[in-house]
């Protein structure tokens, strides 16, 4: 199984959690992080002023999927993210070892049915 750490724009949640949905990924964690990457925050303008935006406000989408998923929630994930600017976003993809449904304590070890 694969987790895919998905850091995104605001304004484009929405969007990304219909594509998933529509496509039988119904199951992630979102939450609001503030961050940075190559440009280390901005400069903005505001009322004359130049403030210095260290960290930005951004989503975070966890979804943890079969390995055989991995490329189709990519392509779902970047496709709804993207405008061509920068501040688009960045995704991780790492190895998760098990995951336990704590309603009957099922688990799953390998790609089985669930995630
Ligand atoms: N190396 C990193 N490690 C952890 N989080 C990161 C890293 N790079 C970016 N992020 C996270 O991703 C968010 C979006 O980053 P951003 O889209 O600005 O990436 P970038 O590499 O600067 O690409 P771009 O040049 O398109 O802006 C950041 O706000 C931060 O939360
Ligand atoms: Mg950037």
């Amino acid at each position: 199984m694969k987790k895919v750490e998905a850091i995104v724009r605001n304004d484009k949640l929405s969007f990304i959690k219909k594509a998933l949905a529509d496509s039988g990924f119904s199951g992630l964690t979102t939450y609001e992080v503030k961050g940075r990457g190559k440009q280390s925050g901005i400069i903005q303008i505001l009322n004359g002023t130049k403030i210095f935006a260290d960290l930005l406000p951004k989503t975070k989408i966890d979804v943890v999927i079969k390995d055989s998923n991995l490329d189709k929630v990519l392509e779902l994930i970047i496709a709804n993210a993207r405008t061509g600017s920068i501040g688009d976003g960045k995704i991780f993809v790492s190895d998760v070892e098990q995951v336990i449904r704590v309603r009957d304590g099922a688990k799953a070890t390998e790609d089985e049915e669930i995630i």
